[in-house]
């Protein structure tokens, strides 16, 4: 019997042989008759697999798998065997474009089961694959490895494409053939899990991953902590993707009846390169995924970079005027406004202490967010509600709330330790935060939600068993944000990890936007944005513009335009230009913004591969665009020496184009009166004149009758 789990392009095809084995025989193309999918392994003349169970739909271990297996578990009797036969499967319609298909499949000797998930959203191409453990054993089943999922994939080459950084250095790519063995990315920092790799990734078939051509699959673990994907090359020369939490000092006591889900492991195939895979996965994340992820998003001021720990109420009085002034939507206020006998004014104390800071805000919150109103601008704070600095109150009161070896000595990250969030009586802590302040100020408009360390010696007080800790803590840390999102559905919140930390789609549930990186030096940011923009669409991106990397404005604000735009800067000492060109910019942001955010994305020009980076938005109706370009490298007089061809657009309708956000007193060098037909501009191209003298380019395209 096969099972073909399909979306419109592809068809994932599982088999279940006659001693109910349930294996992968496809991951492709889809076949216009599904009859034939049964007959594709007497296609292939492999090497023989004597395991019998290569191309298992869930490898177990502890039987004849001699390879990685996805679970491995230790019964109630001690014995460590595991095999999964299938017992039934059944699919169902969970929306207009939505399919669930679950596989039951059990042990015949032991009384344990796993349910295999796959949500299937037909038009975007987007798999979710999940599973759900349980037992009925006589005592508790010890779960030493327990992916989400494993995928089976046959090509003659594989190429990974994988992410590293660390603070301000995020998503730097790395490209490497696959060879035989086992290639594994992963993370044990428990919080900030992203630090220094975050759990996306590209596989290129037959080729490196390229943007327009050849097959390629983009996959991302949707879990906020220690997570860790394996790729193995096996003898046949197959590769299996196994991708699901860490077991790494996990492993997960199962009580009888208990009921184990595993986090979802997100995939897309593409025959047509990882452009078209990442405008599926953006649309599919606008539609399903980010919170309010079709909605409107607030253009902010921010005052971190502008004052640091450093401010009263007078100041930010000032800084709501230059809100205003700029024409932004929202005032965010940063680090530095809370805690009394450990004051926060630097990063050294007061994190836990969520009570306004008397000294610098007398008047206490309600006071800022009523000079906003009077300015006719939203008010926004930061919170860090998951940390604690050891020089606080809350450390003081509740010890045993923080995340530390009770006979060793602390190690902190940023001077701070993370609090217990395996424990109830922290997740309501971390709640009453939020809540408190919702309650005592209902028009607060956005809320920045930091996590600013890792785990360090991970001890739970709370806990029995330690080994449930790294997974207790993201579990409650997701019961908090339920609760959160259950009273305040909708209020915008970012998600911050001092820098890209922390993002995934298991988080982006919770939250409208994210920070990248602090590094907001517009350069880096180029290069970092089109990295994340693999995997995440523009609106969920933010970037605000600042000091950082001494750039021309114009510059900083052109590489913020490209996603979510914010600024962090002192509005009130801009020199007048500096200022007329923002207010310009938030003008011309407005009136493109929906492109931005709800349109797709085409990137042109790669920063690793060309001097001028370039990438642009299409309207679903192809009416309208924004085109980005950007000089990256100044060398012997870089510039947009040829054209750029552009992409999306309908070959037959007739383009103007048009150089917006021109500093005051300069004029375009291209001429908006002139039009082009759509092949044009995608077989020639469009030269924005990029040079030493133009350094950013931003440009809308507009459908002319
Ligand atoms: C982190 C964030 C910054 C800022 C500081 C405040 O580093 O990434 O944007 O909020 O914390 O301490």
């Amino acid at each position: 019997m096969t099972i073909p789990i399909e979306s419109r392009n592809h068809a994932l095809v599982l088999q279940v042989d006659e001693v109910k084995n349930v294996s992968i025989i496809y991951f492709g193309e889809k076949l216009a008759k599904p009859d034939e999918y049964a007959g594709i392994p007497q296609s292939y003349r492999q090497a023989n697999d004597f395991t019998e169970v290569l191309n298992a739909a869930y490898i177990s271990s502890g039987n004849r798998n001699l390879l990685e297996p996805a679970i491995s578990v230790m019964h109630a009797d001690g014995n460590h065997s595991l095999d999964l036969r299938y017992v039934n499967h059944s699919s169902e319609n969970i929306g207009a474009d939505v399919k669930l298909y679950t596989i039951n499949l059990k042990d015949p000797v032991y009384p344990f089961n796993v349910k295999l998930l796959y949500k299937v959203y037909m038009i975007n191409d987007v798999f979710e694959q999940w599973s759900i453990i349980s037992h009925e054993e006589k005592k508790d089943v010890v779960l030493q490895k327990f992916a989400s999922a494993n995928l089976y994939l046959k090509a003659d080459k594989f190429w990974l494409t994988q992410y590293h950084g660390d603070w301000a250095q995020e998503m730097q790519p790395e490209t490497s053939r696959l060879t035989h063995g086992i290639k594994t990315l992963d993370t044990k920092l428990g919080t900030r899990a992203n630090l220094l790799q975050p759990s996306v990734f590209m596989v290129g078939l037959d080729g490196p991953p390229q943007e327009d051509e050849g097959k390629v699959l983009l996959g991302a673990m949707e879990w906020s902590g220690n997570f860790r994907i394996d790729l193995e090359l096996d003898f046949q020369d197959n590769l299996r993707i196994i991708a699901g939490m860490n077991n790494y000092a996990s492993a997960y006591s199962l009580k009888p009846s208990e009921a184990f889900e595993t986090p979802k492991f997100l995939y897309i195939l593409s025959n047509s390169g990882k452009g078209n895979a990442s405008r599926n996965l953006h649309s599919w994340a606008r539609n399903y995924k980010i919170l309010d992820g079709n909605g409107e998003r607030l253009t902010l001021l921010n005052n971190w970079e502008a004052t640091y720990f450093d401010f009263n109420e007078e100041k930010l009085f000032k800084l709501l005027t230059d809100t205003k002034e700029l024409g932004v939507d929202l005032f965010l206020l940063d680090d530095g406004w809370f805690a009394n006998k450990y004051p926060r004014n630097n990063d050294r104390a007061g994190l836990g202490d969520w009570q306004v800071n008397t000294t610098k805000l007398p008047n206490g919150i309600g006071s800022l967010v009523k000079e906003a109103k009077n300015n006719d601008v939203k008010f926004g704070i930061w919170i860090e509600p998951e940390m604690v600095n050891p020089k606080s109150e809350l450390y003081e009161n509740h010890p045993d709330w923080v995340i530390k070896q009770p006979k060793r000595e602390e190690h902190y990250f940023r001077n701070q330790l993370v609090l217990d969030l395996s424990n109830p009586e922290v997740q309501d802590f971390v709640f009453k935060v939020v809540d408190d302040l919702f309650t005592e100020n209902p028009e607060l408009a956005y809320i920045k939600w930091d996590c600013n360390a890792v785990i360090y010696n991970a001890y739970s007080a709370h806990l029995k068993n330690q080994s449930h800790l790294y997974i207790d803590y993201v579990k409650g840390l997701y019961h908090v944000l339920d609760r959160v999102r259950a009273k305040y559905p909708k209020v915008p919140m970012m998600l911050c990890s001092g820098g890209g930390g922390r993002v995934d789609y298991g988080a982006l549930q919770y939250f409208t936007e994210f920070w990248p990186s602090d590094n907001t030096d517009p350069l880096e940011r180029i290069y970092m944005q089109w990295e994340y923009s693999n995997f995440y669409p523009a609106i969920s991106m933010a970037n605000h513009v600042t000091e950082w990397g001494d750039r021309p404005l114009k510059y900083r604000v052109d590489a913020a335009m490209m996603v979510k735009m914010g600024f962090d800067i002192v509005v009130h000492e801009l020199e007048e230009n500096d200022l007329k060109f923002c207010q310009e910019a938030i003008n011309s942001y407005n009136d493109v913004k929906d492109v931005i955010w709800y349109g797709d994305l085409y990137r042109l020009a790669d920063p690793k591969e060309k001097s001028v980076a370039s990438l642009m938005y299409v309207s679903d109706d192809k009416n309208s665009g924004v085109l980005f370009n950007y000089l990256v490298k100044d060398r012997f007089g870089d510039r947009s020496a040829k054209p750029i061809k552009l992409k999306g657009l309908d070959a037959g309708k007739t383009y103007s184009i048009k150089e917006i956000n021109l500093y005051p007193g300069r004029n375009s060098r291209i001429d908006g009166s002139k039009t082009y037909s759509g092949e044009y501009l995608m077989k020639i191209g469009f030269n924005p004149d990029v040079s030493g003298w133009r350094t950013s380019v931003v440009c809308t395209i507009q459908g002319v009758e």
